[in-house]
């Protein structure tokens, strides 16, 4: 290696620091796409919510004039905040603009933002930067680089637009790095600029990724901004939306997840998945080495629908007691288990119990460490459970009951 790419690996490193212990984020989706609702003209158009525009193919004049309606007056930063930290989620991530090219955000680039457009006036990035600065939460930003359906040299819309005439450099040099400027250098420490859909070409990926680490050193690029596979030009990858891969993954990656089957608010989406269900995938997820950064999609006047709320509350209650069995862990030494999964640290070896067996016991197969004392992390006297090796594994006795239902955590502390 020459010492610039030991350079560019060490400043990797350093910014990936508090992503790989953090493990558990929000995703915030919020856009003038929350007025309609999922609903053009009295009918439901299907699909995500923030996608109705090119669902409908809405004109952009038409689509525009949403703005003037959108007042959120009951958004709180402090609010949403909270219940980020209330979840145990330690960073968010919000949509500064996604592919209506509406800014969520005061900008100088054009008029078509929140401050300007629309009776609310205020910039909510800005109030959720002093937020979270204040709760110690990281705020980073989604910014939709390559599709732009409202701007004429962004890619997507060619029912307004004619495609052979937009200049997609132009856009990129003359309005994303512009807003990517603003947004870099106005809201404080950026956690992450959350690229979506793939940059055009690789050079140009890797172009945006480096004007984003030459404004912000410790902003971390995320994988969408260009073909994960292309070694080097994000941070990390980024998976599919809700795509949770079959194993363990080498290297640093992130599951984006919703908690019902949209991402922007769609007043007649009500098929919430369960907190256990949110739980399990949490927990599958940091098994197998990823993050997860869970969805919210806020309604037109601001808040966050109660549903989502909820679970969220409920997750946080189940970290604040097994937390330990996340934060800063990585994946576990075995593949999927019937009765469950595992996370680790160097000295210790989380066993997340799913399924509780009817037997009383579990195995746990063999790996290249022994098992010196196991405990429910729930028991704060750390009351040894029974435990015997026996060919290729180990077996413990189990607690007479669930701890708790959902998942109880089994510390092993190992040699
Ligand atoms: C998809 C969609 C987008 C959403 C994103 C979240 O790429 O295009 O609407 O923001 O997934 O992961």
């Amino acid at each position: 290696m020459t010492e610039q790419t030991d350079r560019i690996q060490e400043a990797h490193e350093k910014r990936m620091a508090w992503w790989r212990e953090a493990k558990f984020g929000m995703f915030i989706h919020w856009g003038l796409y929350a007025i309609p609702a999922g609903v053009w003209k009295g009918k439901r158009v299907p699909g995500i919510g923030e996608w109705i525009m090119y669902r409908a193919r809405i004109p952009v004049r038409e689509y525009e004039a949403l703005a003037k309606r959108f007042n959120p007056v009951k958004f709180n930063a402090e609010e949403w905040v909270k219940v980020a930290k209330d979840a145990g989620m330690r960073w968010i991530v919000i949509t500064a603009k996604h592919h209506d090219g509406f800014c969520m955000f005061d900008t100088k680039l054009t008029d078509y933002n929140i401050v300007k457009a629309t009776p609310f006036k205020r910039d909510p990035l800005k109030e959720l930067s002093e937020a979270c600065k204040k709760e110690k939460i990281k705020l980073g930003f989604y910014y939709s680089q390559t599709l732009d359906w409202h701007h004429p040299d962004g890619l997507g819309n060619d029912w307004d637009y004619d495609p052979e005439k937009k200049n997609f450099s132009k856009y990129l040099e003359e309005y994303v790095k512009p807003q990517l400027r603003e947004l870099l250098t106005n809201y404080g420490p950026v956690a992450v600029i959350w690229f979506d859909i793939m940059t055009p070409t690789p050079e140009q990926a890797r172009n945006l990724r480096d004007f984003v680490h030459e404004l912000q050193p410790e902003t971390l690029v995320s994988g969408r901004v260009g073909p994960w596979r292309e070694v080097g030009i994000a941070d990390y990858r980024e998976m599919g939306d809700n795509e949770i891969p079959p194993g363990k993954v080498e290297g640093d990656w992130e599951t984006p997840a919703t908690i019902n089957d949209t991402w922007g608010f769609k007043s007649y989406d009500h098929n919430w998945k369960s907190t256990g269900v949110l739980i399990h995938k949490l927990v599958e997820i940091v098994s197998k080495g990823g993050n997860y950064l869970l969805n919210v999609g806020p309604t037109a006047e601001g808040t966050i629908p109660k549903p989502s709320v909820d679970r969220l509350r409920e997750m946080g209650e189940w970290l604040k007691v097994n937390g330990e069995s996340i934060y800063g862990t990585t994946a576990g030494p075995f593949p999927e288990m019937e009765w469950g999964r595992s996370t680790a640290k160097p000295d210790k070896l989380y066993l997340h119990i799913l399924a509780w067996p009817d037997t009383g016991q579990i195995e746990v197969p063999a790996f290249d460490r022994e098992i010196k004392k196991v405990y429910p992390l729930a028991d704060p006297d750390r009351k040894s459970l029974k435990f015997r090796s026996k060919e290729g594994g180990t077996v413990i006795d189990l607690p007479e009951k669930a701890i708790d239902p959902v998942d109880t955590v089994l510390v092993a502390e190992i040699e």
